[in-house]
């Protein structure tokens, strides 16, 4: 399906809040390999994870059909036990809490930075009981955490801490890439991210063991990967060491990630152009909210620039503001509402409105702008005009 639409009543494009970038040679890719005669996990998968480890500059890093599948064998491996308490953030996609809860865990969530949407590291150690087993943060956008006080205080309690870098491949916090140090990573290609295996994702590790851990939870629990059964050097044997899903990536999908990866840093310094461009614009707009930097030092991935709705200039909703945009033919996101007002882990785990008063106030304001590499500039100019005409006629 084209993630660009027509409208009826207008001849103008949809343009999308993300739309992939692949080039003609990761194409090509796709189409050798689907001719290849070996279209599963095997050689192409091999290679994108050494390009992964390569770029990253992590030990182990392995490729997985999501990074929801990741974040849930990641907390697999560490062993979590029913009832083991995850500590992670009040304003992230579902699937960081949904992980916990299929796991067998319970969330406990804190607070977040109402300046950038980050976890409120502050706030993590009081939300440590005797049950906690891990931390997991998620680096917002692609903004890192600053994680220096949240190792720390994981040392301190003997906790993993679990990063959810779906948004973050190619951030660094304190001059090192996310990835390449810490417990675990876990990033995400969904079409949407910075980069694109279709769907799909990484995990990076440092330990031997954990990684070993994580190869037999992505793949049915056997102690060796299938494709090499069926290579001429390969064993027709293998051993179930623990039941476990089917998480592994294809080599079709590999095809696209070698490209995609190779072209990521430019798509970054591309991203990171059009955000200046926002930046700059929307500086004295006080209709949105523009997230401000912390000040330790990082780089950003920009996979979304979300600023909120400021009430104070306008009665507009974010929802009304969506919906006008979209009667322009400009398309927005929304990342993310809080997910613990969500029926099922307000009835579970008994979450009330008003207990995370930051991640609500921006679950309720929040508007992802149009952002990827590929935006052309008219299409950019579309998005400033679009955004005054809303305000300038609706307040
Ligand atoms: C913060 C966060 N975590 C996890 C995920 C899950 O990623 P995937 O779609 O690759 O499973 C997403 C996806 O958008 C996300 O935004």
């Amino acid at each position: 399906m084209s993630l660009t639409h027509k409208f009826e009543n207008n001849n103008e494009a949809f343009l999308p809040f993300a739309r992939p970038n692949i080039s003609d040679e990761a194409i090509k890719e796709v189409v050798d390999c689907l001719k290849s005669g070996w279209i599963t996990t095997g050689p192409r998968v091999q290679k994108f994870e050494e390009a992964l480890k390569d770029y990253l500059k992590a030990p182990f890093a392995l490729a997985i059909s999501s990074a929801t599948a990741g974040l849930y064998v990641a907390l697999k491996a560490i062993d979590l036990e029913p009832g083991d308490e995850v500590i992670t953030t009040s304003m992230t996609f579902a699937a960081t809490l949904n992980v916990i809860v299929l796991a067998g865990g319970k969330p406990v969530l804190v607070d977040v930075s109402l300046d950038n949407y980050n976890m409120d590291v502050a706030a993590v150690e009081s939300a440590i009981t005797s049950r906690t087993k891990a931390i997991m943060p998620v680096h917002f956008a692609g903004l890192p955490v600053d994680l220096d006080p949240l190792y720390d205080l994981a040392r301190k309690h003997g906790l993993y801490i679990i990063e959810d870098a779906a948004h973050a491949i190619g951030a660094h916090y304190k001059g090192k890439i996310i990835g390449s140090f810490g417990d675990i990573q876990v990033f995400s290609f969904h079409p949407n991210k910075n980069m694109t295996t279709g769907e799909g994702g990484a995990i990076t590790v440092r330990d031997e063991i954990l990684n070993q851990k994580i190869e037999r939870q992505r793949f049915h629990g056997m102690d060796r990967m299938a494709w090499n059964r069926f290579t001429k050097s390969g064993s027709q044997h293998y051993e179930i060491v623990e039941p476990a899903h089917k998480f592994n990536m294809m080599d079709i999908q590999a095809a696209l990630g070698i490209h995609q990866l190779q072209a990521l840093d430019s798509f970054i310094a591309e991203r990171e152009r059009i955000v200046k461009k926002y930046y700059t614009l929307l500086k004295d707009f006080d209709y949105l909210i523009l997230p401000t930097m912390p000040t330790y030092s990082f780089k950003h991935a920009w996979h979304l620039l979300a600023p909120r709705i400021n009430p104070e200039a306008t009665k507009l909703s974010r929802d009304d503001v969506a919906q006008r945009l979209k009667e322009q033919n400009i398309g927005t996101g929304l990342h993310y509402r809080a997910p613990h007002l969500y029926p099922f882990y307000m009835e579970t785990f008994g979450f009330k409105k008003g207990q995370f008063p930051n991640a609500e106030t921006i679950g309720d304001s929040v508007l992802s702008l149009p952002l990827f590499p590929g935006l052309k500039d008219e299409e950019f100019e579309r998005v400033i005009l679009a955004l005054k005409s809303v305000f300038s006629n609706k307040e």
